[in-house]
């Protein structure tokens, strides 16, 4: 039986995989190094995390691997050159988490437009002392310009929510044009310096990689609006973090909003956290029941495929 080996549990039945011999390493965090070389030496199949680092030492301690199914769509975490040399396939889990990663981005971007977290606390913590007229005055997104960086599958599914449900004029900027954006949105491809300093709102939906690793740093945020609101929901690496806490000190943005950050997590002591417009969540862009149930269906699809020698449906 071939050896199939879960960094983590997720939501599928392993019942219905006979054919496997799946091992879950229930660790409740991301195993060590060591850890999962423990289990090495006779996996045939490897499904991965974005926290778990997969690296020239830590695969050659696998001889009989023949497939890794990243659970998520970036693959930054896993060393595919070497994947590509030894013949070892590698898959990730795209469009069944874009959905629930657009709308994350969307309750960061409603949650800052409209000051939820102050106005939360004021009716929690007893300072809701009548209707006010002056308080809490958010900013409308109707007719504001949302920029993209990064207009792939989700950097899309988040132009068409602004743009038809909210009346957003949709800016991007991308390696190629995007003509689907351009015709159905009407969305205008600028370069990242106009895109910047144009955006009211800007996400990152970028994937990193060597060339996206810190293309938002100091110049760059300087040349954006004095209150735009700045929303990261792609990999922390993708933005200077000290950069920003130097540009929020300075009085900078309406709103960040951070799913993603450098490191994870985040530890509670960081700087970040004194921002009472700053909102921080723990990587939960595609924590959706259905999206993470789909994103197990599909790790376990290509793990079928492999088995039986057909074609992989995401292959990376
Ligand atoms: C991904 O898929 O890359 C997300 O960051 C984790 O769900």
């Amino acid at each position: 039986m071939k050896k199939i080996l879960l960094t983590r549990n997720i939501p599928i039945n392993k019942d219905n995989y006979p054919d496997f011999d799946i091992v879950v390493l229930e660790l409740g965090r991301a195993p060590t190094k060591d850890e999962l070389k423990d289990h090495a030496h006779d996996c045939w199949g490897l499904v991965t995390t974005l926290e778990d680092k997969i690296d020239e030492d830590l695969l050659k301690s696998f001889p009989q691997l023949n497939i890794i199914t990243q659970f998520a769509v970036g693959t930054n975490n896993i060393d595919l050159k070497y994947c590509r040399e030894h013949n070892i396939a590698v898959c990730n889990t795209p469009d069944v988490l874009t959905e629930a990663t657009a709308e994350l981005t969307f309750a960061l971007m409603i949650h800052l437009a409209r000051k939820l977290s102050p106005a939360m606390d004021n009716a929690k913590t007893g300072q809701w002392k009548g209707w006010e007229p002056m308080g809490f005055l958010g900013k409308a997104l109707k007719g504001k310009n949302l920029g993209i960086i990064g207009a792939g599958r989700i950097g899309e599914r988040v132009a068409e929510m602004a743009h038809r449900g909210f009346g957003m004029n949709i800016l991007y900027h991308n390696r190629k044009p995007n003509k689907k954006i351009e015709l159905q949105l009407q969305a205008r491809m600028l370069d990242k310096r106009e895109l910047l300093s144009d955006s009211d709102v800007l996400v990152l939906m970028t994937p990193l990689t060597p060339e996206t690793r810190g293309m938002i740093g100091s110049a760059e945020l300087k040349l954006m609006k004095n209150d735009a609101i700045l929303i990261n929901t792609s990999r922390g690496e993708i933005l200077d973090q000290a950069a920003l806490v130097e540009e929020l000190k300075n009085g900078k943005f309406f709103g960040v909003g951070l799913d993603v950050t450098t490191p994870e997590p985040l530890p509670s002591h960081h700087e970040l956290y004194q921002f009472d417009r700053v909102v921080i969540t723990p990587h939960i862009g595609s924590a959706t029941e259905e999206a993470r149930r789909a994103m197990a269906q599909l790790c376990f699809d290509n793990l079928k495929n492999k088995a039986s020698n057909i074609a992989l449906l995401t292959p990376v």
